[in-house]
């Protein structure tokens, strides 16, 4: 007998079928038994009848108990009222798992669901959630493909912070230390030279001290720098990405948007609007009339500014233009403002939270120094890093998505936490 999957046995629609799959839900009476039936995309009911199947082998079907795995095979049909929208009438089942205690039910809290990770990534929304995940990933690749990028893959042990000291995981190394990425971007502005147009997807590392609902301390951001990019270039670039991805994804999981709730054509549709970019000073301002939020120019944007701004949109934003004192030291002053860095973040509706960031790359070699000497940094140590703007520089540009925060705008998902399979954060590094 050939398995084949709910979805496939839906499409059949009539005759007989072979399943097998994870007992989803049961219920049953003496003589009739209804379980549930799951697989890695679809739910399907099946009908256990003792009559048909015999006496022994109902004794064992009525011991099934979730999350147990059978095979089954029998004749499937239409039947609005079940689960799933077919049934399938069961004509021989094994049990090839059995589950005992599965511990996971309805109202468990978030943290037991999180203790119980392992279990928990089988639940139907979660399970949609890594399928969108997925989705998206395999999107990201097929557009660089598209767009004639090379991928370009750095080492995760790096020799020095990237992103600010104070968010960096130590790693010893034989007699030495070493860092866990913060970013890719440092190796991937020596690749522009051979290759000139990159990306990759990696873990990435942050230290974060905050416990908040969009920060992980493990995540993977999906990077691109690029060659003769300057910052118009590369954040309309950033638009086309994201727009691109996030068409493809609800496009191929419309399912499993559906499952959570969200709607796939509100999403594609948004994919096909302008997504407006403003300077930050612009932003102040905006906030300042609208909503009576004062921030002095100089700060980085918090939260509660970001979601401020974003409650006047309904598609993502660039802001661009932030000041050069909040960022880092390889974001390149404005020739014509020098409080302004040419770098820009994209916003997410809806959530209001930033989902990219990204720059043109500093050229200037003693303003790099400079900045890097006053965050406390031995400039020794970028030597090779200020090589690339002595031995044939070009303008060069690149930014950073962090894809459990696009899931969790496009998912609608509380915590994002719930966008990657197993989430480390300040608080959990297990299971
Ligand atoms: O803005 P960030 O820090 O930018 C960089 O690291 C650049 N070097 C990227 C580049 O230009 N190549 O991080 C980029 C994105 C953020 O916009 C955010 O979406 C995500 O990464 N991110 C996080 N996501 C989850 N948890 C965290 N702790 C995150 N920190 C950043
Ligand atoms: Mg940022």
């Amino acid at each position: 007998m050939e398995f084949i999957s709910i979805k496939e046995a839906k499409s059949q629609g009539t005759g007989e079928v072979s399943l097998r799959g994870w007992v989803y839900r049961e219920r049953g009476s003496k003589k009739l038994k209804f379980v549930v039936l799951r697989d890695s995309a679809d739910i399907i009911q099946l009908v256990i009848e003792k009559e048909v199947i015999g006496e022994e082998a109902f004794l064992v079907a009525d011991k099934l108990r979730l999350e147990a795995s059978i095979e089954v095979s029998g004749t499937i049909k239409k039947d609005d009222r079940a689960p799933g929208g077919y049934e399938v009438a069961v004509k021989e089942f094994s049990v090839v798992g059995e589950c005992a205690d599965f511990p996971l039910g309805q109202d468990q809290s978030p943290e037991f669901l999180l203790d119980n990770r392992h279990l928990s990534i089988r639940t139907r929304k979660q399970a949609a959630i890594l399928r969108i995940r997925s989705a998206y990933v395999q999107a990201r690749e097929q557009f660089f493909r598209e767009e004639g990028f090379f991928r370009f893959d750095t080492p995760i042990l790096q020799p020095t912070q990237s992103e600010g000291g104070s968010t960096i995981f130590e790693v010893k190394y034989y007699q030495e230390k070493t860092y866990l990425a913060q970013t890719w971007q440092f190796y991937g502005e020596a690749g522009i030279f051979a290759l000139e147009k990159i990306y990759n997807f990696g873990p990435t590392f942050r230290a974060e001290k905050s416990k908040t609902s969009r920060h992980l301390s493990e995540f993977w951001m999906a990077e691109m720098e690029a060659a003769w990019f300057k910052l118009k270039d590369v954040s309309e670039f950033a638009k086309k990405e994201l727009k691109y991805c996030i068409k493809q994804t609800a496009e191929r999981c419309r399912d499993d948007f559906i499952i959570l709730e969200q709607d796939p054509d509100a999403l594609i549709a948004m994919t096909e609007r302008e997504w407006p970019t403003i300077k930050y000073r612009e932003a102040l301002a905006l906030i300042k009339e609208k909503d009576g939020i004062e921030v002095p120019f100089g700060k980085d944007l918090r939260t509660e500014e970001e979601k401020a701004i974003m409650s006047h949109f309904d598609t993502p934003v660039c802001v661009t233009h932030y000041p050069v004192e909040a960022m880092g030291f390889y974001k390149p002053r404005d020739p014509e403002n020098p409080d302004e860095a040419l770098c820009f973040d994209m916003l997410a509706p809806q959530i209001g939270i930033e989902i990219v960031g990204g720059s043109e790359r500093s050229l200037d070699v003693k303003d790099m120094e400079e900045r890097l000497a006053a965050d406390g940094e031995d400039i020794t140590q970028y030597s090779w890093y200020m090589d690339l703007r002595r031995m044939g520089s070009v303008p060069h540009s690149g930014y950073g998505v962090g894809t459990e925060r696009v899931l969790q705008w496009i998912t609608g998902t509380e915590n994002i936490k719930d966008c990657i399979p197993f989430p480390r954060t300040m608080l959990r590094f297990k299971p």
